[in-house]
Order: structure tokens, then sequence, then C-alpha cells
């Protein structure tokens, strides 16, 4: 099989090494790709704005199978375009993928399909942003109904920051302030079946202790020991199968990854948001311990055979994901100084995000520099190993999270219910 995987960041240099981890991959082209991916897979330079290229790009090349990487192909219709074409396509159509590009349409479905998520109202005038917050008191959360690379959100116990949050987009997703721990669960479909992966958890917050500013994502760990036993099980028949099956009644099924982000409150289970693509990190962390082969099952998602499939398989050990970052991350990441000590780290995936070479020379070239995933029998081993890993690498100002699956590690079983 040939495959065309979309993207260029750490979550794509995950999907690509298990690609290629399944032998029924004989060749993986990857567009843009990154030093890192350069390294297991043939890189296309091509511009993803305009769908036709990856149309042409993909004919030319005889591929079998498109995996999309990131939401912004997705929501810009490049899967529908591929489909179109003939050609096998792991990725959700235009319409599918507003679950992740409006916070809005996410609300209807999820109340269509009866699935559990914090009360909100959609408002579009001052007045009815003062109403709806004063409805839910602090904490307030408020949301950009677009998409909005992860700076859509505040959450904050002060109402005039809520009110000029809202008043930057003409319309908001304002809604009830949800506690309790969040976790990424994602379900692969074909747009019938959806077959849950095992749970995740990602570090939001800059800086240790989830302080600072919120950014695409510091670190991850799975499996999460202190979670209830049936949490895949709760999250797939109260979520993922209701949602594919509501988004398949409406005539616009999803194919391809949806991501449930959870909290798990004192009254349940609720969706926090959902995204139409696999999770970055998270993916870093799930994929080394996926042993279904992956080419396999995304192809079966994109060809609707996912009813033959087997139940996913993983190994018993855990995973620990750290992201280095550059200096002044996530507000104004400072780029183009040289990376060292990539060559020393054994043990550990290496996964590239925001590098690029320079001269044959590695350097900073995004916010997310690199992350590095680390396998051991428990937590504590592999976030050992983890932090052993990222330790050989340098960077200038670079910095990086010290207490990623700390919590989980110490303390394995928190939570039993
Ligand atoms: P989102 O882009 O919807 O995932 O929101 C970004 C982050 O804001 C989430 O990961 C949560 O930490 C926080 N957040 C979003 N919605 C809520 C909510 N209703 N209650 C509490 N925190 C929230
Ligand atoms: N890690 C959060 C995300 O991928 O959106």
């Amino acid at each position: 099989m040939k495959v065309l995987l979309i993207g260029s960041g750490g979550r794509e240099h995950a999907l690509a090494q298990a690609l290629n981890r399944d032998p029924i991959v004989e060749e993986l082209h990857v567009a843009p790709g990154n030093p890192g991916i350069a390294q297991i897979a043939t890189l296309h330079q091509i511009d993803l704005d305009n769908n036709q290229l990856v149309v042409a790009l993909a004919k030319e090349l005889a591929i079998d199978l498109v995996v999309i990487g990131p939401e912004k192909p997705l929501v810009n219709g490049l899967a529908d375009a591929l489909r179109k074409a003939g050609i096998a396509t792991f990725g959700p159509s235009a319409i599918a993928a507003t679950l992740e590009g409006s916070k809005d349409f996410a609300k209807q479905v999820m109340h269509d399909a009866g699935v559990p998520t914090a009360r909100s109202f959609t408002c579009t005038t001052k007045a009815e942003m003062e109403s709806a917050l004063d409805t839910f008191g602090a904490p307030y959360v408020v949301k950009h109904d677009g998409l909005a690379a992860g700076k859509g959100v505040v959450v904050t116990n002060d109402r005039q920051i809520a009110l000029d949050h809202a008043y930057l987009s003409p319309r908001v997703v304002i809604e009830e302030f949800l506690d309790g721990p969040e976790v990424s669960l994602f379900g692969i479909s074909d747009g019938t079946t959806v077959l849950a992966m095992q749970p995740a958890q990602d570090f939001k917050r800059a800086l240790d202790g989830d302080l600072g500013p919120n950014t695409g994502g510091m670190g991850a760990y799975s499996p999460l020991p202190w979670a209830p036993a049936d949490i895949v099980e709760q999250t797939l028949t109260q979520v993922l199968k209701p949602t594919i099956a509501e988004m398949k009644a409406r005539d616009t099924p999803f194919v391809g990854l949806l991501y449930a982000g959870l909290a798990l409150t004192s009254r349940g289970m609720r969706v926090i948001e959902f995204n139409a693509r696999f999770g970055d990190p998270e993916t870093q962390v799930l994929l080394p311990r996926l042993k279904t082969p992956l080419a396999t099952l995304l192809y079966q998602a994109a060809t609707g055979a996912l009813k033959d499939a087997p139940p996913l398989e993983w190994s018993t050990t855990a995973a620990v994901t750290i992201v280095l970052a550059a200096e002044g991350y996530p507000i104004n990441p400072r780029l183009g100084d040289p990376i060292t000590g990539t060559s020393s780290v054994d043990g550990a995936y290496l996964h590239h995000a925001g590098t690029a070479l320079k001269d044959g020379v590695l350097h900073s070239a995004g916010g997310r520099v690199l992350s590095v995933t680390a396998i051991g029998e428990s937590l504590t081993a592999a976030r050992l190993a983890a932090y052993e890993a990222i330790s050989k690498i340098t960077l200038r100002g670079a910095h990086y999270r010290h207490d990623i699956a700390l919590a989980a590690s110490a303390a394995p079983k928190v939570r039993e219910n």
C-alpha cells in the first residue's frame, strides 16, 4: 500500500512511524513533513491550501490511502476533494470537521445526540453575552465559535476579562464551568462503526503546576491508572457512538478520528470539546503502544470496513511524552536557534515538530520544537526515561514541564468510580 500523510508536526512524525511499522505499507509519502519525518518517508513540499494540488500529487504517486493530520485542511475540504477523485481518505469531510471548526455546531450535534456536555448559550449580541455570563456565574467559560488554534477559549473568575474576550468574536459559546480532571479519548470511525482508543491525559498549560498560558499541549501520558475502569466503554456508549450515529443520520458521516476532550466531573462525564483529528501530543503517547497495524486500520476506516476489524490491541506498557518548547512559547516563540543532542536520544522516541535544517544543522522553527516519548513497565519508569531523554537535548532558552505524569505515577489510584 502507498500512503500519503498530510502534516508536519510531532503528531505526524508519530503517525509516520506507526504507519511504517505496518508491513502493508510499501511507500510512505508525507506533505510537507519535517526533518525528522524525512528520515523515514519521502517528503513533498506543496501548498496544502490548494486541495487540487494534493489530489494531483496523490494521483501522480498512485496513492492508496491519504491520512490527514491537521484540522485546517480538513475544514478546507481536502478530504472531500480526495474522495471525489476516488482516493481512500482518513479524515472527515469539511461539514463533518465542523464538529471541531464550530463550537456552536458541536453543541447542536451533542444536544441532538444526547451527548453529555456543559450547558451553554450561543451569543451574538453584547446583551446575550452578559446575560449568559450572569446565568452561569464564575468561573466564566467563553469560547469563540470558529477555529482558533487554542486561543479561542478563556476561563476566568473576572467578569470583565470574560466580557472582553467575548466581544472579540461576533459569535461565542458561553458555558457552565466543568470541574474534574480532563481526559482525551479518541474514536476511529468509518462513518458507521467506531473503535475507541485508550485514554490519554494532555497538559495544556505552559508551566509546572498547571500555571501559565494555554498551549497546544506540553506533554501527555497513557494509560490513566486513576481513571474509572470502564472509561473507554462509557465514552464509547455516551459520546462516540451517539455522535457518529447523529452525523450519519444527518447525511454527513464522520470518517476519521473523533477526538473527545472530556471532563470527568462529580456529576459524570461531560464533553469539553470535539476535535476532528488526532491530538498532539496525545498521538505521540498512544501510537507507540498500539499493536494493531495502523495503515490497515485507517484504510478500513477510510473504506467503510471497520465492522469486520478486530478490536484494537495495546501493549500493557505505559508511555510518557514531554514537549520541548521554544523560549517565549506560546506568546512569542523565539525561532532559528541550533538544536543539539538529538542523536544522543536513545531508548526513547524523538518526534520533530517545529524543526528545520539550515546548512545541514537542525534549528528551531516553531513554538513546539520537538517531543520525546518513553515507554516503560510503569508510568514512573516511563517518565524517568522520558526526562533522561529530554535532558540530552540543548536549545537556547527552551523550556519543558517537569511534572508530566508526576501525580499519576506518584498516586496511581486516586479515583475509583
Ligand atoms: P477547548 O478549546 O474547548 O478544549 O478549551 C481549552 C481548555 O479550556 C480546555 O482544555 C479546558 O481546560 C478549558 N475549558 C474549556 N471548557 C471548559 C469548561 N466548560 N469548564 C472548565 N474548563 C474548560
Ligand atoms: N492536545 C490538544 C489537541 O490536540 O488539540
